[in-house]
Formats: structure tokens, sequence, C-alpha cells
């Protein structure tokens, strides 16, 4: 597959890279240490359009393909992947499924302030006995006149203290399994709806995780999304999107690391000279740099294939199990060529490592890609 990157496409990884330089890198350390959300940044990125990135202009969106979504996304995790994670799940597990799925009242009142940056979205699918075996679902919601009331709790919410609007996967028909859930639009506020605790995070610890519950929450039925009993293939397509966002975060962790090992590498001097010119180092950024290449190809072409409308499931799983490996293992070898500097923080690839591992978790773990990955070529 080959990609000719337009002039749109650089213009947007530059944007992305400067606004990443001046505006997040100065406080990812302290924001790190502290686990704190990055209010100021969200608000200039809404102002960019990056959170909004691939919704049509008619609903408020920059109307950019995937492709520029997923270069501006690696350039924005390279430098911070809470930053990564929060514009990820805003684009593609909120802003896309209700563009694909809404009515247009849905999208006129939820969509086009997400899309421009004046609301945050979050994606409640798991929960604490429906993770990997999503269908579990517990979250129950039932038909009261004009309204919807759920009970049940989320967890691992992404943006889930800091969102404005949250779409949530719930039970409408057990007895139908997975073909009785059904999505629904939340707003923070609702009574009955209640924000619980932050979790306190090995890595990205800038963005905010928590868990959410629902205890007799009313909602008005127009907030059902796409059709009753639609709600899981809602999560899952909107999930194939997602995984391509989160191989874009998971390649710009590699690559920050791959570039902080090959900064150490000409630096640092070991017998007599630089040990860039150690061939045991020589190897390793090698090995690094092949596996970003492969990861980035496997990312693109996933983006690529969503953006002509064809079947990107198998695409975008194979691209977050390689990207978030990669991640993984560019972050290890960082800290391994920096020796015990690479074990503190002011050279930033500690943070890599523990941002890194995430990625094997959500939207998904590797064992959930690998399951849809091998269902896919069974076929
Ligand atoms: N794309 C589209 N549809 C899919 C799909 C995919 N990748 N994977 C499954 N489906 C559909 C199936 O086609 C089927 O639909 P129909 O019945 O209409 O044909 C339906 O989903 C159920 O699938 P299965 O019968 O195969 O069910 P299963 O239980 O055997 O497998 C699963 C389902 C693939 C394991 C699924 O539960 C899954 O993907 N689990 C992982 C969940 C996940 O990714 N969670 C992430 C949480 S969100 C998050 O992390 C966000 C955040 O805040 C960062």
């Amino acid at each position: 597959m080959n990609f000719f990157f337009t002039e749109e496409h650089l213009m947007i990884k530059q944007t992305a890279k400067e606004f990443a330089e001046a505006e997040i890198a100065p406080s990812s350390i302290e924001r790190d240490i502290k686990g704190e959300f990055p209010y100021e940044i969200v608000k200039k990125l809404g102002e960019l359009g990056f959170l909004g990135m691939m919704v049509s202009p008619e609903w408020g969106g920059s109307g950019l393909d995937t492709i520029s979504y997923v270069l501006a996304l690696e350039e924005i995790s390279k430098v911070d992947a809470s930053v990564g994670v929060i514009m990820s799940v805003n684009n593609s597990l909120v802003c896309w499924g209700l563009e694909e799925y809404g009515t247009n009242e849905q999208k006129e009142k939820y969509l086009r302030p997400l899309a421009q940056g004046k609301m945050l979205g979050a994606f409640a699918l798991s929960e604490p006995e429906a993770g990997s075996d999503a269908t579990n679902q517990h979250t129950t919601a039932e038909k009261d006149g004009d309204y919807w009331i759920l009970n049940g709790t989320k967890n691992w919410i992404t943006n889930g203290t800091t969102a404005d609007v949250y779409l949530v996967m719930a039970q409408t028909n057990r007895e139908l399994r997975h073909k009785g859930i059904s999505a629904f639009i939340v707003e923070k506020g609702t009574t009955g709806f209640e924000i619980g605790k932050k979790e306190d995070k090995l890595g990205i610890r800038s963005s905010d995780t928590c868990s959410i519950s629902f205890s007799n929450c009313r909602i008005p039925k127009e907030n059902l999304i796409w059709e009753e009993g639609k709600g899981f293939n809602f999560a899952m397509n909107t999930l194939n999107g997602g995984r391509i966002g989160i191989a874009a975060q998971a390649v710009g962790i590699a690559q920050a690391s791959f570039e902080a090992a090959v900064k150490y590498s000409n630096e640092r001097k070991a017998f007599g000279k630089p040990i860039a010119e150690l061939q045991a180092i020589q190897f390793k950024l090698a090995d690094m740099a092949t596996k970003i290449e492969a990861a980035r190809l496997l990312t693109l072409q996933a983006a690529s294939l969503k953006d002509q409308h064809k079947d990107y499931a198998l695409a975008a799983s194979m691209a977050k199990l390689f990207a978030s490996r990669t991640a993984m293992e560019c972050a290890d070898e960082a800290i391994q060529i920096h020796g015990g500097y690479g074990y503190v923080r002011e050279y930033l690839v500690e943070r890599f490592l523990r941002d890194a591992k995430i990625t094997e978790i959500y939207e998904g773990t590797s064992e959930i890609q690998r399951l849809v990955i091998a269902r896919h070529i069974l076929k």
C-alpha cells in the first residue's frame, strides 16, 4: 500500500508537533507527578480543531481524514501520551460514534460542542465484571414512559471526572444478551449519576480515569443512540476506530523513546567514545527504528482503509497489537541504553515505559486484538 502525504497532512503534522513542543512539553513532568489534568491544553486543543478532527464542518468539526488524525495524534503522544488519550477518546470514541449513529438533534446538541472543544466526552463500556468480556453488561436501562432509567457501575472511564457527556452502554433486554444492549447519551449533572473514585495510575497519570455509577438515573428517551439493541454493535464499531487512535498513540511513545535513546547515545561517552559507536547500542537502535516504521505503516494502513470506507477492523487490531508491543519494547530499550539515568524521572524514558503499558490494555487488550485477528483470518 502506498501513502502519499498531501501538503495538508504535512501541515497538520507540523502544527501538532509545534503545539506539543511549545504548549504540552513544559508541564508534562509536573502533571505526571501530580496526576493533574491538562485543562488549559485541552482547551487549546479544542481551539485548534484537534478534538473533532474527523467531524464534518457541518457539525463543527475540522473535516479531516483519519490519516491526518493519526499523524497529529502521534505528534501529541510523542510529547505526552496522557494528552494523546484525552484527544483520542473524544475524537474516536465519542465524536465518531455520534456522527455515524446519532440523530440530527443529538448532533446539534452534543456533537457540535464536542467537536468544537466546548464539551469533553467519555465512553463507558467497561464494568467491574465486564472488561474483555464486554457482552457481560450488568448496567441496566429500563423504559419508563418518555425516559430510560439507568442503574449500574462503569469503570476505567477515561475523561471520567472531566467529561460533560458520556456514551453509556446498558442492558435493555438481558435475555437477548449482546443483542439486548443499547447505547445512551448521559449528561454530567443528571440526577442519579455519580462520579466515583479517581484512579491513581502507573502511567498516563495526567489523564483522568475513574468509575461512574447510575442509581435510578433518568434520561430522556431521545438520548438513545441508533436503535434499541444496537448498543453492542455501536460500541464495537466505535472501538475499531478507537484502536487506530491507540495505535497512533503507541507509535508516538515508541518514537519518543527512540529519539531520546539516539540523543543520549550520541552524548554519552563510554570506553573513550560516544556509546552510539558501540555495535551493541547500534543494533538496539536499528531494531527500534525498524519496528517503529512497521508499526507506523500498519497504523496508516488502518487509517487509510477507514478513509476509503473499507473494512478496517482487522487492520485496526493488527496496528494496535503491534504498535503497543513496539511502544513497550522501545521504551524498555531506551531505559536500558540510558542505564541508571533511564531509571529517574529527569530523563523522561521511565515515563514512556509507564505510559506504554496501558496501550496493551485499554480499548481491547492485546489478547482481545489477537482474538479479533484470529477470527478474521480463520473465516
Ligand atoms: N468490529 C465490529 N463488530 C464486532 C467486533 C469488531 N471488532 N468484534 C465483535 N463484534 C460484533 C460481532 O460481529 C457480534 O455482532 P453480531 O451479533 O451483530 O453479529 C457482536 O460483536 C458480538 O461478538 P461475538 O459474538 O464474537 O462476542 P464475543 O463475546 O465472543 O466477543 C469481543 C466479543 C470481541 C471479545 C468483545 O467483547 C471485545 O471486543 N472485547 C473487548 C472490549 C474492549 O475493547 N473494551 C475497551 C473498553 S473502552 C476503553 O478502553 C476506552 C477508554 O476509556 C480508553
